[in-house]
């Protein structure tokens, strides 16, 4: 049942490439437009929509975070994200024109359900995007889009992850289609790229034995772990910490990597590991040298540095002290290749601990109470 491997989550970390062009498979048409599954609300509904929130937990979290930039930069309508737990509490601004979107893997986490019932009270609109045809999100939803990761059995999410980002950046573009779209171009060139994506995926997987040489390291030396990045890179780093933590049982923190001067940089000893999430140097080179001015900052006051970088990234192999190469991607779309050597670092890490992989302490696969 684990089809030759160790642990259920090895086995779903090497679905992904399958899981993702399963999940984009037959959801752009011939004309190039993206296709929901249940829509039970109009296209004029989709073009009144002035506000986005995005709601959901865990890791579900984290892919909505990342779906903000994409939705905030294809579409120009503002998106927020919020722990599902804390958006009802707090009685966020909702009506007739703002998208609630619901991420969730099971369709049953009951924050995320109370959050989405609470949008609908206050009479938003939800679009959710779940993993379980038939759970409860969905059917309470307006819309739907399902992932096709099929079942996940590891607690620690893996695939169910990569293919939320696969079905929130259709969604996003999917909002930038019917409301008029300001970046052709690039919309058609993303939908390339995205479904290019799986091979990519692949790639990563067949390189993943460095990670795993890292990982054995950082298990030896028994040291916390933190994660850095920016823009998209800065959701990978939390998920990459959230895996550690969930996985190994470690203190990990994931941080906007600008936000370490603001406090956590104190943090770091002789020999304290950093993964930071560097984007592409093509492009946005912005970000690019700020991060590698975040990596001298840290390596400075003696961090050990573990780079997840392009490929080719010449600046950045010169910068840390180890290299974990990813295939080009656009900026938005890096996260479905960035996230998967984090995975199977914390997994391993966690194997050379002698943790539970599949089934760590105190946790269950689907949080059904608040
Ligand atoms: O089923 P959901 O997507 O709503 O679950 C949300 C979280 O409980 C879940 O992502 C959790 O954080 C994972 N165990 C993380 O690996």
């Amino acid at each position: 049942e684990k089809g030759g491997f160790d642990t259920f989550m090895a086995k779903e970390i090497h679905e992904q490439p399958q899981a993702v062009a399963d999940t984009l498979r037959g959801r752009i048409d011939e004309q190039g437009q993206i296709v929901l599954d249940e829509v039970r609300m109009s296209d004029q509904d989709f073009r009144d929509i002035d506000k986005v929130f995005i709601v959901a937990c865990g890791t579900s979290y984290h892919a909505g975070l990342v779906t903000k930039y994409a939705i905030e930069h294809w579409t120009r309508i503002p998106c927020e994200v919020e722990l599902a737990s804390e958006f009802r509490y707090r009685d966020p601004v909702l009506d007739r024109s703002t998208l609630v979107v619901a991420i969730s893997q099971s369709g049953e986490t009951m924050d995320t359900l109370m959050a989405v019932r609470h949008a609908k009270d206050q009479k938003a609109r939800v679009l959710s995007i779940s993993n379980t045809v038939g759970s409860t999100i969905p059917r309470e939803s307006d819309a739907v889009l399902y992932t096709r990761a099929g079942i996940e059995v590891a607690v620690a999410s893996t695939k169910a992850f990569l293919t939320q980002l696969a079905a929130c950046y259709l969604v996003g573009l999917h909002l930038a289609q019917v409301r008029g779209i300001k970046y052709a171009d690039e919309v058609s060139a993303i939908l390339d790229e995205l479904v290019a994506a799986p091979g990519k995926i692949a790639k990563v997987i067949e390189n993943l034995d460095p990670v795993r040489e890292m990982a054995r390291e950082c298990a030896a030396s028994g040291e916390r772990v933190l994660f850095i990045g920016r823009h998209v890179g800065y959701p990978v780093a939390l998920e990459g910490a959230l895996k550690l933590k969930e996985l190994a049982y470690l203190h990990a923190e994931g941080f906007a990597a600008g936000e370490l001067k603001h406090g956590p940089i104190s943090l770091i000893e002789a020999g304290t590991p950093v993964v930071a999430i560097v984007p592409s140097p093509r492009g946005r080179s912005l970000l690019h040298d700020k991060i590698i001015s975040n990596i001298q900052e840290v390596k400075a006051r003696g961090a050990k540095v573990i780079a997840v970088c392009e490929e080719g990234d010449k600046i950045t192999a010169v910068h840390a002290d180890f290299v974990i190469e990813t295939p080009a991607s656009p900026t938005l779309l890096a996260p479905l290749l960035t996230a998967v050597p984090l995975q199977e670092f914390a997994a391993e890490l966690a194997t050379a601990l002698g943790r539970d992989i599949d089934q760590p302490r105190n946790l269950a696969k689907s949080v059904t109470v608040e």
